[in-house]
């Protein structure tokens, strides 16, 4: 009878510890998924070691799983109750290394879950709803969708990359001018104009923030991916405007494109400023808005724009408006006293998990800034979840387009 308790508890041990390596090995690759994709390399850099994390978070285990079978046998390892004890060296060392990262990190894991991290005293969701859904409930991807890798994802159950919610957010500011109480805000992300997806799509968007009547617009990177999409641009934004401006910078796939200004060009055409250059001013009544782009850490066309040190140029009692791809800026528009940054880049993560939410986010923070209203002393950040992407898959994260109305605080 002791024996078998012995056995069954040298069993449960066993099978914790090798959970728990389990748990750190993809944990460590996620980890260092996320913060390459969140690195101002180069785009083939990324693209090379994403690919070699992929490659070792799949060909570790099968490569630890052959050296056991090689060594020991499948029945040997299992006929013993404590099999931990029999694993060779190369195993155990891999697991410990794993498991200890584990232990390091899940604390800031747990915490950086939306339901933790989201600052849910700060917004009020007003309205929100799924525009396709609205419209075409039926044959999205037949009218939204051109390309056949996206079509084919298309079907698979619950895939919403022909969703589009709209959705109306009050953001409640610290120290608010009394002009800018009530101030839309139309804010666009992740455009990724790549030719999958039809203008019609877009136009979801684009004429729904135009009903909405904003007081500006704004766009926070990721346009275009690819030369043949440009095209699209005009057709897509065509006749969007705002009293106080439309304004737009870029993202790390505009890196893409073998002249990354030529997005600017079609925008400036049409009347758009961008913020990727220089800072723009904007008046509302009697109070300057000064908006300041950041396109750290993929462009630094921005003379002056560095992520070590505050920027703070002209108009030092303007109202600041920053405008980032990357929420992993957030200190920078802290460090420059704005009082709304608008960011996109992370996509909501894309895939989000019943309870723990999205886990692939490409962010040095992780899943903590994927997407929704976050605030730290008088700055409060929107990040988008974007409006498409290059990947055809989007789980429990539709497609977003958001209008955010300024009301004081307090
Ligand atoms: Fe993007």
């Amino acid at each position: 009878m002791i024996q078998a308790t012995s056995v069954v508890f040298d069993y449960s041990l066993s099978g914790a510890i090798l959970a728990a390596a389990v748990l750190g090995h993809f944990g460590l690759w996620i980890w260092l998924y996320n913060r390459i994709n969140a690195s101002g390399f180069k785009r083939k850099t990324i693209k090379r070691t994403e690919k070699a994390f992929v490659l070792s978070c799949g060909l570790i285990p099968l490569g630890i799983l052959l050296i056991e079978l090689r060594f020991h046998g499948a029945t040997s390892i299992i006929e013993s109750g404590s099999f931990w004890a029999k694993l060779s060296v190369v195993t155990k060392s891999y697991s410990v290394i794993v498991i200890l990262f584990a232990i390091a990190v899940a604390p800031f894991w747990i915490l950086d879950r939306p339901q933790f991290a989201i600052s849910k005293n700060r917004f009020e969701l007003m309205e929100s709803e799924d525009l396709s859904q609205l419209q075409h409930p039926e044959s999205n991807a037949a009218l939204y969708i051109q390309g056949s890798g996206f079509r084919r994802m298309a079907k698979l159950p619950g895939n919403q990359i022909v969703s589009m919610q709209r959705n109306r957010k009050r953001l409640l500011i610290d120290s608010l001018p009394d002009d800018l109480d009530g101030l839309r805000i139309a804010h666009l992300s992740d455009v990724h104009l790549t030719g999958q997806l039809s203008t019609s799509f877009y136009r979801l968007a684009i004429d729904w923030l135009s009903d909405q009547s904003p007081d500006l617009i704004v766009i926070s990177g990721d346009i275009v991916d690819y030369e043949s999409a440009l095209q699209q641009i005009q057709p897509v934004f065509d006749g969007l405007s705002a009293p106080l401006g439309t304004y737009f910078i870029l993202g790390n796939h505009e890196k893409r494109l073998p002249v990354p200004t030529d997005v600017c060009d079609e925008f400036c055409a049409m009347n758009w400023t961008d913020l990727g250059v220089s800072n723009a001013i904007a008046r509302k009544g009697n109070t300057v808005i000064q908006l300041m782009g950041n396109e750290l850490p993929w462009f630094q066309r921005h003379p002056t724009r560095s992520e070590a040190e505050p920027a703070i140029e002209t108009h030092e009692r303007a109202w600041r408006l920053g405008v980032s791809h990357s929420p992993d800026q957030f200190a920078w528009g802290i460090a420059n006293r704005c009082k709304l940054l608008l960011c996109g880049h992370t996509h909501g993560g894309q895939i989000r998990f019943p309870v723990i939410g999205p886990v692939l986010v490409p962010s040095r923070y992780g899943a903590r800034y994927a997407s929704g209203v976050f605030s730290k002393g008088e700055t409060l950040m929107h990040v988008s979840r974007g409006i498409s992407g290059v990947h055809p898959y989007r789980w429990g994260c539709m497609p977003e387009a958001s209008i955010l109305e300024l009301a004081a605080r307090g």
